[in-house]
């Protein structure tokens, strides 16, 4: 009887410490993602969310940004999204491009 009541107390501590973490590892991932009271990374945000997780813009050089970017409006079109405007394409480039590799 003793025994168990350690086991479970040993469980709960465990269950805490790990939830805790898990926590914190969330704060950290949205926190990672620079200069986000800017215009660009608001357009960014609207525009890169519906299909996946918005990719964090230093995982690419600038450059391959520009392709990438025409590659998610195939995507959208073949989806029959609407498509970004020029000029939320531009916003959402240079936001991307500023924080690039
Ligand atoms: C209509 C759905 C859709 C939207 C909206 C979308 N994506 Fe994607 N994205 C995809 C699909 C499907 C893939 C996997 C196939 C591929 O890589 O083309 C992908 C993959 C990616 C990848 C990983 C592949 C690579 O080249 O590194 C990145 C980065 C990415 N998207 C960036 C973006 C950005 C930036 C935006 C906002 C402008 C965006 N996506 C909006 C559908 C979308």
């Amino acid at each position: 009887m003793k025994r168990n009541s350690v086991i479970a107390l040993l469980l709960v501590l465990l269950l805490s410490v790990a939830c805790s973490d898990a926590t914190q590892g969330a704060d950290k991932t949205v926190s990672l993602y620079p200069d986000q009271q800017s215009a660009g990374f608001k357009q960014f945000a609207k525009q890169c969310s519906a299909c996946h997780r918005p990719p964090m813009p230093n995982i690419h050089p600038a450059n391959l940004w520009v392709t990438t970017l025409y590659r998610m409006q195939k995507h959208r079109r073949q989806r029959g999204l609407v498509i970004m405007t020029d000029a939320e394409q531009q916003q959402v480039l240079a936001y991307l491009q500023s924080h690039s590799q």
